[in-house]
């Protein structure tokens, strides 16, 4: 028998792998998970039930099409339904959005620092990253990122707002800048956080794709609705974009548990705002407490704050994980700290001043 193993993609070679936030430590005398930016709170009321009736059926497939929860966004966001595309999580159908548009010799831009699936995406479907640095204040440099497109550019993704770093772009900058990109690039807002913002200058993704075929608006269920551990997001997007969506899906890989959860986290509409409407008070809590303890903290509209503590990063997470909340750091750049109940809240502002006082 040869020793040679199956030959495999040369892309895949070196490819950065996606690191998920750490979980809580088991045993120790509090543990709060605030590395992934997820909800807090269990499901809202309802969604629990819908899903464990549909766990009792999972000996079947789901519905393929996701029919029922195609019809309730469609009617939500005032969309056809020939506009929409379903898949696991957002990231899945981030990564169809490449599949669809981009191979090798092709061209995909995003800013950097942003969310970390997007060059491991890139690299997957074999087209060439071209990360854009964020400014100085940690914002998009939306010149810069159409300065960066070239006649091999397929895809642009602008994440708004960003992960890490929480910072926004607003409507005027955005518009410019869509203005500037050619009408054969597909641009994709990344509205992961959406639900979170208050900034009246940031556009809603939906108003800017109405009149623009060549923006598709990336949105989840895993963030503001809670339900992470159930992949499901979607895209809305001009035809053919969100056909071609339909047409690279995995078959039957939103379960039937994660799209009547879906439907039914879509109609208790009035919670969610209730529990938002929390996490964003107390965003605003973390937010203006790092700042009176000195931190310099860009302005987040999304579940999460980010300290550019650089070569301490690794040190101030430590710190934070002893104290009882695990952060996620980034090594040499900063930490990202997602927002979570008050408790976990307060002992992350406590750990954070202790570390201040000894800097
Ligand atoms: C900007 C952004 N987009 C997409 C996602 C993917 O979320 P999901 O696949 O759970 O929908 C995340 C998750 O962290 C994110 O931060």
């Amino acid at each position: 028998m040869s020793e040679t193993s199956p030959k495999l993609r040369a892309e895949l070679d070196g490819i950065p792998t996606y690191k998920p936030g750490k979980p809580a430590a088991a045993g120790g005398p509090v543990a709060f998970k605030l590395s992934s930016n997820e909800n807090p709170y269990p499901p809202l009321p309802g969604v629990m039930e819908t899903a464990v009736a549909a766990a009792g059926e999972f000996n079947r497939y789901p519905d393929m099409a996701c029919t029922g929860l195609m019809n309730e966004l469609a009617d939500r966001f005032g969309v056809p339904v020939s506009h929409l595309a379903t898949g696991t999580g957002s990231v899945g159908v981030a990564q169809q959005l490449l599949q669809i548009t981009s191979g090798p010799g092709d061209e995909v831009v995003y800013p950097w620092r942003s969310f970390e699936a997007y060059p491991i995406i890139t690299r997957i479907s074999g087209a060439t990253s071209v990360p854009v640095a964020l400014t100085s204040e940690d914002v998009h440099d939306l010149d810069a990122m159409a300065d960066a497109v070239t006649d091999r550019t397929r895809l642009i993704f602008v994440c708004n707002p960003n992960n890490p770093t929480g910072t926004v772009v607003h409507r005027e900058e955005l518009e410019r800048f869509l203005d500037r990109v050619p009408s054969d690039v597909l641009v994709v807002l990344d509205e992961a956080y959406r639900e979170f913002i208050r900034d009246p200058e940031v556009p809603d993704g939906l108003e800017i794709y109405r009149s623009r075929p060549n923006v598709a608006v990336l949105r989840t269920f895993s963030k503001a609705y809670g339900l992470a551990g159930l992949r499901v997001g979607f895209a809305v997007a001009h035809e053919p974009v969100a056909a071609a969506l339909r047409k690279t899906a995995v078959p039957f890989g939103v379960s039937q548990v994660a799209q009547d959860a879906a439907v039914a986290s879509l109609r208790a509409e009035d919670e969610l705002i209730g529990r938002v409407g929390a996490l964003v008070a107390e965003r605003t809590r973390v937010y203006e407490g790092l700042r009176k303890q000195g931190w310099t903290v860009p302005p987040t509209q999304a579940n999460f704050v980010w300290l550019r503590l650089g070569e301490r990063s690794a040190e101030f997470a430590a710190a934070c994980e002893a104290a009882g909340v695990v952060v996620r750091p980034f090594p040499g750049e900063g930490v990202r700290v997602t927002i979570g109940e008050s408790e976990a809240n307060d002992i992350f502002l406590h750990a954070a001043e202790a570390f201040r006082k000894g800097m």
